[in-house]
């Protein structure tokens, strides 16, 4: 209900004071020393409230409690488990904080890195009544206010904040799970075009085909955006810098020629078999668009791309079409 939902709310935004304020304290000094290293200015570190958890597991609980909050509601923002031994514990423990926030700034979760190698490498808070990951964005809270005609959509909070403080403060990433539904009705409010800048490892590759996917399903259009050499968004904006990255933002791929392009690679077109199979499966994503004018423009594009006689392609469209 209503009060629950504001009391877990009010011990997010304490804990994440905490947490701030723990960056701040000499015994955050490795955790400072950690995001210096990732090259955050102090201003992007407290524009994104970030912060850190100490080796001290009940300092957080003690803070909390001293605020007033019951150990049932530290739980139940998932703030904090019960150990057997030493009681309620702080679940987040030796990590940079990320403080999760909804489009009205409000603290609804947290991620917290590992500095350095370890597992996991992010830790979430749980899903809670205030904490919704399938419709939520991280920087969408900024996003919304940047005066941009497109949205960046990246995979992880640091490329987001390696984004906003190169300047492209209209990126933001899904939180630790895969995009959604939901997630591209919330974006659709706000901009016609989604730019993907996933990282250029499979992984990624295979999300970018999903939210492709998602992207056309919601009447958006969706770009993707070519990292390589570089794994994503925070190491090339690092390696190249904001005006390299503009250059690919006007670069970004029609979404449709990509997944055309990643399907190419499963083919050897050297082998006539393999080639129609190819080709048939373009005839196959034709068909997804419903628009005529649309389809042929589509059409007419692949066909000079991949050197099919565009009568020949119709064709194989057209018998597809009658089949689904
Ligand atoms: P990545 O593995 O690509 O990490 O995960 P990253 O964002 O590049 O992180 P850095 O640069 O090494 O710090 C992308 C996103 O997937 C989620 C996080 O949201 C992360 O930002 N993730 C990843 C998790 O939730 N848990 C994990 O253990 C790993
Ligand atoms: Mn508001
Ligand atoms: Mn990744
Ligand atoms: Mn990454
Ligand atoms: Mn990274």
């Amino acid at each position: 209900q209503e009060n629950r939902r504001a009391r877990l709310l009010a011990v997010n935004k304490e804990a994440a004071k905490f947490f701030y304020y723990q960056l701040r304290t000499p015994a955050g000094e490795i955790g400072r020393r950690y995001l210096r290293k990732r090259e955050l200015s102090e201003e992007t570190m407290h524009k994104f409230g970030l912060g850190f958890a100490g080796k001290n597991g009940a300092g957080l609980v003690q803070y909390l409690r001293g605020k007033g909050f019951a150990d049932e509601e530290i739980q139940g923002a998932g703030l904090a488990g019960n150990s057997e031994k030493y009681g309620l514990m702080s679940q987040f423990w030796n990590r940079v904080m990320y403080p999760i926030q909804d489009i009205h700034s409000r603290v609804i979760g947290f991620g917290g890195r590992v500095m350095g190698d370890g597992e996991p490498k992010y830790l979430n808070s749980p899903e809670t009544p205030v904490f919704d990951k399938r419709r939520n964005l991280y920087g969408l809270n900024y996003a919304r206010r940047a005066r941009s005609s497109n949205i960046i959509l990246c995979e992880g909070y640091m490329d987001v904040i390696a984004m906003h403080q190169a300047g492209f403060t209209q990126a933001v990433a899904s939180l630790g799970t895969a995009f959604t539904e939901e997630q591209a009705a919330l974006l659709r409010r706000y901009t016609e075009t989604v730019l993907l800048a996933y990282d250029s490892d499979g992984a990624g590759v295979k999300a970018a085909l999903r939210a492709i996917g998602i992207l056309r399903n919601a009447g958006l259009t969706g770009r993707v955006i070519n990292m390589q050499p570089y794994k994503d968004p925070d190491e090339f904006m690092k390696a190249l810098g904001r005006e390299a990255f503009e250059e690919r933002i006007r670069q970004a791929e029609n979404s449709f020629f990509f997944e055309i392009r990643i399907l190419e690679g499963q083919f050897n077109m050297e082998d006539p078999e393999e080639k129609t199979k190819f080709h048939r499966e373009i005839a196959g994503k034709l068909c997804e668009f419903s628009e005529e004018v649309e389809r042929e423009n589509y059409l007419q594009a692949a066909a000079d791309k991949y050197f099919i006689g565009v009568d020949n392609l119709r064709k194989l469209v057209t018998s597809q079409a009658v089949r689904t």
